[in-house]
């Protein structure tokens, strides 16, 4: 009997030491809250010296006393990691033992199941995919549906812009909503693609999409980062910033939400070219902002509402993040954000936190939303979608519908509102 139970032992030894060996040296996500300076020190260093991505805050810079920072260790670094916590009394969480399956399950089956199943849109897709499906979704709707090529990416990869359009009424008005600025961010260009086949799908018959339609032209586009977004579904998950490239570095990528004329490259950006949230060059230095700020800019009188969809921390801002100031309609603004937050918690008891960028988070010059607001877009807004750090950038599929919808609802509800506010007076005065 003992003897064969050495025996089973030492059949199975290579696997239990293998399994025992796994759990040790696979890629985890920590979630680690320093509670004193010298832990904040010691964590900025971690973070700096070895190979993690830090997901929360976007810069080692912002990590506090108090405050948790969310990590993601990949497995050749977690063994010096985890030893510089221990030594020096930091206890950390881990928050997701197992991001290689999450990962896997989101890429999974992208290219062989039909591009028309009915869970297309609660899934993510690949960025052939994407501009598969921009091609289909014009051809199938010709009447509606608009495809145009604004620009190209630092990779020289087409930047295609949406526009639904469901009537020729004189002066009318528009609504542009872009997605993937940062690559990680997939819920993103998820929604893009959920917004679109929601409008397609509902118009007619939801009367609030269909009030909306009526009333104003509504651009999209689906992926603002298509090569960050690329290199995510290839290379590395952790991805953010866009793959331009420049002869007097070695680190790869601009913050294109760092990257726009709004008091460009001060307090919340880095010069640093190896930073996350580095600011470029200078303003509009990337052809991705550019094709951006270009297209908005020669469509600025009739673009009345300007929408920027981030993840994850559940959040509806709108300006300034690049300034401590009121923005002139701040209170206005509130008032919308307010009324939004409060539908999504009635209808899918999910809280979101609003206000101004800066006095929300942190401040973040160079944002896309101020500089539109700048522009004369008065009715600007970034939304960081779900979750608030359970699964952060890997948000499972399964989730993608409710998230989905609670921003749905959320662009709804202002866009109805700006409309109102806008409507000319059906009495005169
Ligand atoms: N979290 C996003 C970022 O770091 C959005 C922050 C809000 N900033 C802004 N400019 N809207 O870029
Ligand atoms: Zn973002």
């Amino acid at each position: 009997m003992k003897a064969l139970l050495i025996w089973f032992v030492l059949m199975n030894l290579d696997k239990l030491l293998k399994t025992a060996h796994c759990t040790e040296t696979q890629d985890q996500v920590l979630s680690i809250t320093p509670k004193t300076q010298e832990q904040v020190d010691i964590l900025k260093n971690v973070s700096t010296q070895y190979e993690t991505a830090l997901w929360q805050p976007v810069s080692p810079h912002y990590i506090k006393e108090d405050t948790q920072v969310h990590l993601f260790v990949p497995a050749n670094s977690s063994e010096t990691v985890k030893d510089q916590l221990k030594r020096h009394a930091i206890t950390h969480e881990v928050l997701l033992a197992n991001p290689n399956e999450l990962i896997e399950m989101q890429t999974r089956n992208d290219s062989t199941d039909p591009r028309s199943s009915s869970t297309f849109y609660e899934r993510y897709h690949s960025l052939e995919d994407i501009y598969f499906w921009i091609n289909r979704t014009q051809q199938d709707n010709p009447d509606t549906v608009k495809v145009i090529l604004i620009g190209s990416s630092f990779e020289k990869r087409p930047l295609y812009v949406l526009k639904l359009s469901v009537n020729n009424r004189p002066n009318k008005k528009a609504m542009w909503i872009d997605c993937g600025i940062h690559a990680r961010e997939w819920i993103s260009p998820a929604f893009c693609l959920w917004f679109v086949q929601y409008s397609l799908s509902f118009y007619q018959s939801n009367k609030e999409i269909t009030r909306i339609l009526d009333n104003m032209d509504v651009y999209i586009l689906p992926v603002l980062n298509p090569d960050g977004y690329h290199y995510t579904w290839t290379t590395n998950r952790m991805w953010r910033k866009n793959r331009s490239t420049n002869m007097s570095t070695k680190c790869v990528g601009v913050d294109l939400n760092r990257n726009f004329d709004a008091n460009w490259c001060t307090e919340g950006a880095s010069d640093q070219p190896c930073s996350e949230i580095y600011c470029g060059a200078f303003p509009e230095s990337e052809p991705e902002t550019q094709a951006v700020a270009d297209f908005l800019r020669s469509h600025k009188d009739i673009v009345q509402i300007y929408f920027s969809i981030h993840s994850y921390s559940q959040m509806l801002l709108f300006p300034y993040s690049c300034t401590l100031e009121e923005a002139e309609n701040h209170s206005e603004l509130l008032e919308m954000v307010k009324e939004a937050a409060q539908k999504i918690q009635r209808h899918y008891r999910n809280n979101y936190k609003y206000g101004s960028g800066a006095n929300t988070i942190y401040l973040a010059p160079g944002g896309s939303d101020d500089w539109a607001y700048k522009l004369g877009i008065k009715y600007s807004f970034t939304f960081e979608l779900q979750d608030r750090g359970r699964y952060g950038f890997l948000l499972p599929p399964s989730h993608i519908s409710k998230a989905c919808n609670e921003a749905l609802l959320a662009v709804k509800t202002i866009a109805l509102k700006v409309d109102e506010k806008t409507q000319a007076p059906t009495t005169p005065a």
